[in-house]
């Protein structure tokens, strides 16, 4: 690591206030092609593009590319308790999980608001 980046870290922790949780995912630099690739066993249930159309599916396009590594990352260390994604995360490299969240991140989402009544 360098100086530069040590700096980097000291200061994305002053501006989050949580800096240990996002200083790896900034400087990871996730590849949304390797996502895409990687993203086939996500598409049963969250869809092919993040989309999920199942309702107990959260949707994953469009959410922010840190969220998503955070909420993997949490999977997998337990500290995120769900039988099922437990499961799918358990396996992933962080390499894996960066380039699922600079995929999914990257794709448009089709959540709305509607005009009040
Ligand atoms: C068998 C269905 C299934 C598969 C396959 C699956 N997931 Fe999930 N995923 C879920 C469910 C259900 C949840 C909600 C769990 C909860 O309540 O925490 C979820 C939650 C998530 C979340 C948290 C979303 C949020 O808004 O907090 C992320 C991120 C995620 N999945 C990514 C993935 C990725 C990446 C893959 C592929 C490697 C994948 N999932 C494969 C069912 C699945």
């Amino acid at each position: 690591m360098t100086i530069k980046n040590i700096k980097f870290n000291v200061a994305a922790a002053g501006v989050f206030l949580a800096g240990s949780l996002f200083s790896g995912a900034a400087l990871a630099g996730g590849d949304a092609e390797a996502g895409k690739a990687a993203s086939a066993t996500c598409a049963a249930c969250h869809g092919a593009d993040g989309n999920s159309t199942i309702p107990t599916n959260p949707k994953l396009a469009g959410q922010y590319e840190s969220y998503l590594v955070h909420a993997l990352k949490a999977y997998r260390s337990g500290d995120r308790q769900n039988a099922i994604m437990s499961g799918f995360a358990a396996g992933l490299s962080d390499q894996q999980i960066a380039d699922l969240a600079a995929y999914f991140s990257s794709q448009e989402s089709d959540l709305q608001t509607v005009e009040p009544k």
